[in-house]
């Protein structure tokens, strides 16, 4: 018997308004491993969002997905889809959650088709329902002619679209996908984003990790990044660039500028680096806002004028980095 999700039932208000996923301290350790594989993860994610999980490898989002799809349990804490406790609510999750797991789940020896009616049946389908369903997949994945080709014949683009599609066969309302655009051509990986899309424009809420930052800053509304199975932060991608700032600021010069400005410029203290290429000028600091007025009395001494200046913006890249650490970095 599933029991009421622990966690929803603290939340008043109708369950339209509730996420479709939520954390709740939830964490995992694997038997003999010292370092617990998550370690009290708090998430919520709304309804109807496309939403990203990162991480460097052995983060924990494969566990955390992986809880989420019961194929894993708890060992503290809890997990609930759309109401129901992960833990005790499989057979009412099984209709609403599609899992895409990372390494593609598919029997190399069936054909495409016959992957699709063999997951389709485990989901509960059958009959003319099923057919159309299979036959709707094979166009989602761009592969009706090839429905009747073996598996094992198939590239790993071709496996990763088969892979996504059959998590797709019952028509999930939740979907999760681990690490779905993984060495594949940009073709696969661009339908692969299209047809994220037209879920997420059709209300499928959509949990998805990436190693691809671009595809994250592109894709997701919201972001988390874990490390080490704790949450570090989470939010809009806006709300995350906000809290790095890029730390360069670019100068258009109006004219040549002279040979010893670059060494002028260094001498200008909390500069930490200045590099000057033809009229553009390059400076890195600490506090880039501080440094406006004495590079432009430098730069005016030199009888030089200045065109433009802008100031960096950070990227995901740079913010994952300064969460996670660089690699060689200490954290
Ligand atoms: N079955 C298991 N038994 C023991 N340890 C495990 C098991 N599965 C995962 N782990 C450990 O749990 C941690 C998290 O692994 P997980 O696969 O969730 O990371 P990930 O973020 O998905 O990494 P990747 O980006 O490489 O896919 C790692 O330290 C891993 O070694
Ligand atoms: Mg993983």
């Amino acid at each position: 018997m599933s029991k009421p999700c622990p966690l929803s039932t603290q939340i008043p208000g109708p369950a339209v308004g509730r996420p479709a996923i939520e954390l709740k301290g939830l964490g995992k350790a694997f038997p003999g491993r010292d370092v617990p594989a998550l370690d009290g993860i708090d998430l919520a994610v709304p309804k109807g969002t496309i939403y990203g999980i990162l991480g460097p490898n052995g983060a924990g989002k494969t566990t955390l997905m992986s809880i989420l799809g019961g194929l894993l349990k708890p060992t503290s804490g809890a997990a609930c889809i759309d109401g129901h406790d992960t833990a005790t609510g499989r057979a009412a999750i099984k209709r609403i959650l599609g899992l895409v797991p990372q390494e593609p789940a598919v029997y190399p020896t069936l054909t495409a088709r016959e992957n699709l009616d063999y997951f389709g049946r485990m989901q509960g389908l059958s009959g003319a329902h099923l057919q159309a369903r299979i036959q709707a997949c094979l166009e989602l994945a761009e592969m009706a002619e090839h429905a009747d080709r073996r598996v094992d014949q198939f590239s790993g683009g071709y496996r990763r679209r088969l892979n996504m599609v059959i998590g797709l066969i019952h028509e999930p309302r939740i979907l999760i996908l681990d690490e779905p655009t993984v060495a594949i051509d940009p073709h696969s990986r661009s339908l692969i984003h299209q047809r994220l899309r037209e879920l997420h424009a059709a209300g499928i809420t959509i949990l998805i990790s990436t190693h691809y930052m671009e595809e994250a800053e592109h894709l997701c509304q919201r972001i988390a990044i874990i490390n080490h199975g704790k949450l570090l932060v989470q939010g809009t991608v806006p709300d995350l660039l906000a809290m790095q700032r890029d730390k360069t600021i670019q100068l258009q010069l109006e004219g040549d500028p002279p040979a010893d400005l670059e060494a002028r410029l260094e001498g200008i203290s909390g500069l930490l680096e200045v590099h000057v290429a033809g009229r553009c000028v390059l400076i890195v600091a600490e506090q880039p806002d501080s440094l406006v007025a004495p590079l432009m009395r430098a730069i005016h001494e030199r009888g030089l004028g200045v065109r433009s200046m802008s100031f960096g913006t950070a990227s995901l890249e740079q913010v994952f980095l300064a969460l996670t650490g660089s690699p060689g970095a200490p954290k």
